[in-house]
């Protein structure tokens, strides 16, 4: 059965076949391919007169399907985590917890707040989104149109599979155009934007703790300590960092009204999987001593945050100092006890 629908889908396409298509669009919002979007860090000239003292980086994880023998003893294990759990919350273990993932405020405000749905369900009725529905009825042969759910569903399935490499296809992507796929890309983007970014003023915060670790081991750095730190997370901190630092912020925001083609916040580049953002100390021989430079990089393309080039050691304190004041102790200003 499954063979046959299959077969359908690859074969049932009129007008251009997916599987010809050398062409089909391959931005799929965060789950796309890291290949798909990424530079290459060897690509950048290193700096003259520099060597690079200290490096922080957060990235990630990458796309990864376990072995179904994988899956089954990683089930089993798994069942320690309630133990880990409850020595995490009596004060055992040497772990932390992860800054954002247990903000309560965040939680409640926009996890289970209404601005998400409100957004997204705004953008699934402008027409846009109903053509996209009528496109893939027609691609189909369906006599009822999906529902906006299911379309978003089979979305999903698609770019989940499409992932794991460029050169893959999946014959349920066969079922959208190139045309869907943006507007479909365009209602992930409204929901990181509000769930990760500049949408609520509260990812900024969040993301700032991020970079007080940042900032104190450059400092530190620059006193003699050296030090390579590599965290591993999730697209949701990138976004919350990315709007701490103000940066890929649109004008006017991204709403479900329209869809923003030109948009600034999109995570097909910003967060797809195995995403990263590296900061490099750079310390510098002068004639009159040592000045200090710091690049940034955005999945290996060199990102401007300073204007004119990497930041010397003036222009990154005036933008990272602040966030030595970050702190989530609003995390816990929730209306609702009962959480
Ligand atoms: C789907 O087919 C109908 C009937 O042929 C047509 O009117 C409509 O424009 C098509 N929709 C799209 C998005 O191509
Ligand atoms: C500095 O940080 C504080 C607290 O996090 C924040 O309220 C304030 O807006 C920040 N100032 C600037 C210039 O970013």
């Amino acid at each position: 059965m499954w063979t046959f629908i299959l077969s359908i889908l690859i074969v049932g396409s009129y007008g251009s076949c997916y599987w010809n298509d050398m062409c089909s669009y391959t931005l799929f919002g965060t789950k796309t391919a890291y290949d798909t979007i990424r530079g290459d860090i060897r690509d950048t000239q290193p700096l003259r007169n520099c060597e690079p003292i200290s490096v922080w980086m957060m990235t990630r994880h990458g796309t990864r399907h376990p072995e179904e023998k994988e899956i089954h003893q990683m089930r089993q294990v798994i069942r320690v985590k309630k133990q880990i759990l409850n020595a995490h919350m009596e004060g055992r273990g040497e772990l932390c917890a992860q800054p954002y993932r247990y903000c309560r405020k965040r939680y409640e405000d926009i996890l289970i707040g209404p601005k998400i749905p409100k957004e997204i369900n705004e953008y699934i009725n402008t027409e846009d989104f109903k053509r996209v529905q009528s496109s893939v009825q027609n691609r189909t042969g369906l006599l009822e149109p999906l529902t906006p759910k299911q379309i978003l569903s089979l979305y999903d399935v698609c770019r989940y599979y499409r992932s794991y490499t460029v050169l893959l296809q999946d014959p349920w992507c066969a079922i959208f155009t190139n045309q869907d796929l943006k507007h479909l890309e365009f209602v992930e983007d409204i929901r990181h934007y509000y769930r990760n970014g500049h949408g609520q003023p509260m990812n900024a915060k969040l993301g700032g703790s991020s970079l007080k670790d940042l900032y104190n081991k450059f400092v530190r750095a620059k006193k003699g300590v050296k030090s390579f730190s590599v965290f591993f997370s999730h697209d949701t901190l990138l976004g919350m960092m990315y709007a701490a630092l103000g940066l890929y912020k649109d004008d006017p925001e991204i709403t479900g009204n329209k869809r923003a083609e030109d948009r600034k916040w999109r995570t097909s580049y910003l967060t797809p999987y195995a995403a990263n953002f590296i900061a490099i100390l750079n310390k510098c021989k002068n004639p009159t001593g040592s000045t200090y430079k710091v690049q940034f990089f955005v999945n290996e393309k060199e990102l401007e945050v300073c204007e004119g080039g990497p930041c010397n050691w003036i222009q990154f304190v005036d933008k990272f100092k602040n966030f030595t004041h970050s702190n989530l102790d609003f995390c816990q200003n929730v209306s609702n006890k009962q959480f």
